[in-house]
């Protein structure tokens, strides 16, 4: 072991002024790639959120390789991702804090009928509306109640809503309703007046919101997809939406990102669109949280949040 562990921050060299004050405080020697050489046997440890595939397997010593994300799926699409290399991905509460905001912005804004006020208001017109359900009679159904779908949905169910998760797992969570695994998945999303995707990307949900899946959805039901784009099929929400199956949808996340402007869902009214911003992770608590995984490493104790690889998440 060298005295000062060796960390290589893989991300575009425009972003490491970003990273590279609050690393530089550790004690490590931060190295970045693209910008600084060196030689592949000498990294311990690599931070980075997508790094270019086939780059990973050209370190023979590293120790443990962080992501800047909660989702991992940028490391494992690699082909040759080293998997005897614990990969860490990042649990931070006030990532999980702000993803549930985004949750209950956009549950609310169509719950509360406020694009059809703004819509009015241009025209100038006083068009006083009732809430289409009431709330209690609003169920809320979250793909996925790990760190942040537990935090939306608690947050979701203390405005009264009705909550029901589902996950790989039965959850105990106060106030929802928990639904496991593949068996109960269709009574799951008959239950669901807005549907939340808040699951990893992984073999086995790529491609979960398809046709097939908002057939079972109550009619007039809400999409919101926050997790990444490879769980939507964009084809099939949009021919649920326009044959009136589904009222609409938020999208924070896509197929191709940034989203082509060519994409109808740009101009899709029943559509909101946002550019990968639910949450953005902070610099200053990444750095802390690889400091510390680091020290843990280094004093040979187990690391926290990692990922099965098997599982993908
Ligand atoms: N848009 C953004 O800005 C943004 C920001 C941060 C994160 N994200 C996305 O949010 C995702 C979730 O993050 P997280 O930290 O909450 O992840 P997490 O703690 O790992 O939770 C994942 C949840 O999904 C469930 N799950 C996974 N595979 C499943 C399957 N095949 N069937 C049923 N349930 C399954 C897990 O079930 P078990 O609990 O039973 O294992 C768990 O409840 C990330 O992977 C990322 O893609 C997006």
């Amino acid at each position: 072991m060298s005295a000062r562990p060796t960390l290589l921050l893989v991300v575009p060299v425009s972003w490491a002024g970003l990273w590279l004050p609050w690393l530089d405080q550790a004690g490590l020697n931060v190295l970045v790639h693209g910008r600084d050489s060196y030689v592949p046997k000498d990294i311990d440890y690599i931070q980075s959120f997508r790094p270019p595939h086939g780059l990973l397997k050209t370190f023979p010593n590293l120790k443990a390789i962080f992501s800047l994300g909660a989702g991992v799926d940028g490391f494992l699409s690699d082909p040759e991702f080293p998997r005897h290399v614990p990969l860490v991905r990042f649990v931070d509460p006030q990532l999980s804090t702000e993803m549930a905001q985004y949750v209950v912005m956009h549950t609310l804004l169509q719950h509360r009928r406020q694009r059809d006020f703004d819509a009015a208001q241009e025209r100038g017109k006083w068009a006083q509306k009732v809430l289409p359900r009431r709330t209690a009679d609003t169920r809320i159904g979250i793909l996925g109640l790990g760190e942040i779908g537990t935090v939306a949905g608690e947050r979701l169910r203390d405005l009264g809503f009705p909550v029901s998760g589902w996950s790989r797992s039965r959850k105990n969570v106060r106030g929802i309703e928990s639904y496991a695994g593949k068996n109960e998945f269709e009574a799951f999303l008959r239950v669901s007046d807005f549907l939340v995707c808040l699951l990893p990307l992984t073999h086995e949900t790529r491609g979960i919101l398809n046709a097939a899946t908002f057939s079972k959805l109550p009619e007039g039901a809400y999409v919101i997809n926050v997790a990444r784009g490879g769980h939507l099929i964009e084809q099939d929400l949009i021919a649920s939406i326009d044959s009136g199956h589904l009222a609409g949808a938020t999208l924070d996340v896509f197929q191709t990102e940034p989203l082509p402007e060519s994409s109808p869902l740009w101009r899709h009214t029943k559509i909101i669109v946002t550019p990968h911003v639910a949450a953005i992770t902070d610099p200053r608590i990444a750095a802390r949280y690889v400091i510390a995984g680091i020290a843990r490493s280094e004093r040979g104790e187990m690391l926290e949040n990692v990922v099965d690889t098997d599982r993908e998440y």
